[in-house]
């Protein structure tokens, strides 16, 4: 019989986590596409080396981090579960979320498409087109969000010839952008300080030192909801009529954990 002595020494020493610790990635340690679960690692809010993390040490890390509900990062977690190749996985490692197509999609705010090179990796070329289409030089708001997510999407679909974006995905694009205005941001304004945005987007780091603190009420799923809805219709009234971005070259939508505005 196995003695459970082993998560103990598993454990992340709270010496080694936090607002205040931060280290890059090294060389046998993995990162991700998404910019805020990579984050938090090289804060050590999550294992330090990407590798193998569970759905307490999401559930906490988005908690003690951002203030995220833990039912519904109990929920994230079962998206990224499903980019395991494994067969019944109960972990995931943060390079597993570049599987191409699952939830990895094209189109990103930070990363290149996978038809032109690495999704992994942090892509100033697209982060500076990104920016190019947020209106406001200090503050950014859920127009600003709505505005970056079209325009990144247009550029691609004029420039990759295998742009695709699954259903799924095209749900993610809506929870990511609104996520870095009112997850990493105020949920009560739905606004966050440009300044703070990029700070994260480039350095994979919370941007305490230009005053950002972890949000004082709890992120919920509603809200999640209600802001990637904001998006949605803020969309549709800018875009040109008759043009459909997110529905070319449709993809077989993977299985997915239950419903929930997705
Ligand atoms: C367990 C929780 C999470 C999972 C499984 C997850 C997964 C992902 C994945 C797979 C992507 C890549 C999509 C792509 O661009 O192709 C992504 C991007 C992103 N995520 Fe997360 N994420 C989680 C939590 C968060 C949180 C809490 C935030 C809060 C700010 C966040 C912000 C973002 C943003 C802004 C992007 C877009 C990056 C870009 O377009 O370049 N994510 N996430
Ligand atoms: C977290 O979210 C769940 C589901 O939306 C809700 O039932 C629960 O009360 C929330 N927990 C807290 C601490 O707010
Ligand atoms: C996965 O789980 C199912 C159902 O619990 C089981 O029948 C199957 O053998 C498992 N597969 C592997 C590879 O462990
Ligand atoms: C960054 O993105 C641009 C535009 O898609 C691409 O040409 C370039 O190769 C990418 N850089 C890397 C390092 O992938
Ligand atoms: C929570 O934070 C906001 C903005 O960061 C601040 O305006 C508000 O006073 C804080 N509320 C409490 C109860 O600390």
């Amino acid at each position: 019989m196995r003695v459970s002595i082993l998560p103990a020494f598993a454990a992340i020493s709270p010496a080694l986590a936090g607002f205040d610790t931060w280290s890059a990635a090294g060389p046998y340690e993995v990162r991700g596409p998404c910019p805020m679960l990579n984050t938090l690692t090289n804060h050590g809010f999550l294992p330090h080396d990407g590798k193998d993390i569970t759905r307490e040490q999401t559930q906490n890390a988005l908690f003690e981090a951002l203030n995220i509900n833990k039912t519904l990062a109990s929920f994230l977690f079962d998206f990224a579960l499903t980019t395991n190749p494994k067969k019944n996985a109960t972990t995931f490692s943060l390079n597993d979320l570049a599987n191409h197509n699952i939830l990895e999609h094209d189109a990103s705010l930070s990363r290149t498409d996978a038809f032109f090179g690495n999704v992994l990796q942090f892509n100033q070329t697209i982060f500076d087109e990104t920016k190019s289409y947020w209106t406001n030089e200090e503050t950014l708001d859920i127009k600003d969000a709505a505005r970056a997510r079209l325009g990144r999407i247009k550029a691609s679909q004029a420039t990759n010839p295998e742009y695709s974006m699954s259903e799924l995905g095209d749900s993610f694009t809506y929870g990511e952008s609104a996520a870095y205005v009112v997850v990493l941001g105020d949920k009560i304004s739905g606004t966050i300080k440009r300044s703070w945005v990029e700070w994260f987007f480039e350095h994979e780091q919370l941007p305490q030192h230009l005053g950002w603190t972890r949000p004082n009420v709890s992120f919920e799923e509603g809200d999640l909801e209600r802001y990637m809805k904001e998006i949605q219709d803020f969309t549709k009234t800018i875009e040109e009529p008759g043009s459909t971005p997110g529905t070319q070259k449709q993809r077989r939508t993977p299985r997915r954990p239950s419903h929930f505005g997705f």
